[in-house]
């Protein structure tokens, strides 16, 4: 019979916690390939994107964002689940434990640089009420650097999507730098002709008029102003620069400004711009109510409350005549 004593004690701790480091740390290592096995999206990152992840251990981003998407996680939205094979270059994967803000596994490409910009020197110019830090000291050579990591992370299809983002953004640019009206006809020339054309469903009501004062607040003043006017704080970030929408008000209807255009345009973004999709923040309705509130207060042109009116996407006519076997 063993007598516990001290030494006892100490020796079958110390034997069960090797037996353990065995198996979590050493086994694993050693018995599981797919461990030093690149997945198919890795890519070698940069020196530039290196210094970025420096920069990003540095300032503690980690305890905030996350990069790794589980079956679990289905809800948070990025498009791919992680493999060990995205990690297997690092030596102190960045997968991060809280999720205070967003997962960033797949966060290159989502924003162009200058949403980037004007993000890390003030959160809350691209998004009002964002909690996280700014970081205004940044130099210029640290702000490119994170926003070269940021843009890297998620391998090969975050490259694919920045540089449709960079191929969108040189007309973006060109066309803003030709004249209002020209930018104008870009901007409107990429929605589809059905949506041109939808019946706006909602009704412009007192209470749908202050959700969307609200939603805009929440989302769209540091950049679109308090007026509309474009003058956010946002501004001295961001080109092309955001639109200033008293100018569609020359376009008129014909010229596309409907609720079905900016409904597009507010649900998908502008890709090559710092305009962000809503989509996934904005459930339907709100995104009518915003398109509302900036037609009716800023652009003057509404057609919310125009024939043919829409209607609700679920609804059927009730039709009460009697069934067979009734
Ligand atoms: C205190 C927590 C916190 C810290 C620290 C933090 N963030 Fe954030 N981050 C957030 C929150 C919350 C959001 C969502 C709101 C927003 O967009 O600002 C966010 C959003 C982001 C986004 C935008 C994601 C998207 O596509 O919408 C990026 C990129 C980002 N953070 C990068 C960083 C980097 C890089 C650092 C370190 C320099 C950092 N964050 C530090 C909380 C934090
Ligand atoms: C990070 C800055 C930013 C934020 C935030 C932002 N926008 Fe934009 N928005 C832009 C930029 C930049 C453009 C395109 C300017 C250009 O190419 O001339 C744009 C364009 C638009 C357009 C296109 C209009 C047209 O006629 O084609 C609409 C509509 C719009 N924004 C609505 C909104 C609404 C509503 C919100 C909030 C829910 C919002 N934006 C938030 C920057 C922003």
């Amino acid at each position: 019979m063993i007598h516990m004593n001290a030494k006892i004690v100490g020796i079958g701790t110390t034997f069960l916690v090797a037996l353990i480091f065995a198996a979590v740390v050493v086994a694993p290592q050693h018995l599981n390939p797919e461990v030093h096995q690149f997945s198919e999206n890795y890519r070698k990152r940069t020196d530039l994107e290196e210094r970025g992840r420096d920069l990003y251990m540095r300032y503690g981003c980690q305890y905030c964002h996350s990069q790794y998407i589980r079956t679990v996680d289905w809800g948070l939205g990025a498009e791919r689940l992680a493999e060990a094979g995205d990690y297997a270059a690092d030596t102190a994967p960045q997968l991060g434990s809280l999720r205070n803000g967003p997962d960033l596994s797949q966060e290159g490409g989502e924003h162009t640089d200058d949403w980037h910009a004007a993000h890390f020197y003030n959160p809350r110019w691209t998004r009002p009420e964002s909690f996280m830090p700014p970081f205004p000291y940044l130099e210029e050579g640290e702000m490119n650097a994170l926003i070269a990591y940021v843009q890297s992370l998620g391998g090969r299809l975050a490259d694919q999507r920045t540089a449709r983002q960079w191929k969108w953004r040189k007309q973006a640019i060109a066309a803003y730098e030709k004249n209002a009206d020209a930018n104008i006809e870009w901007l409107h020339q990429h929605v589809p002709q059905g949506w041109l054309e939808v019946p706006n469903p909602y009704p412009i009501t007192e209470v749908s008029r202050l959700r969307g004062a609200t939603i805009y607040q929440r989302h769209c003043l540091g950049c679109h102003g308090p007026v509309g006017d474009g003058q956010g704080p946002a501004v001295a970030f961001i080109y092309p620069p955001p639109l200033n929408f008293t100018t569609l008000r020359r376009h008129g209807i014909e010229g596309g400004a409907t609720g079905g255009m900016l409904y597009y345009q507010i649900m998908n973004g502008i890709t090559g711009t710092a305009m962000p999709y809503f989509k996934r923040e904005l459930e339907s309705e709100k995104i009518w109510d915003v398109s509302n509130y900036v037609a009716e207060q800023f652009i003057g042109i509404v057609d919310a409350n125009a024939e043919p009116r829409g209607i609700d996407a679920a609804f059927e006519p009730i039709d009460s005549s009697p069934k067979k076997g009734d």
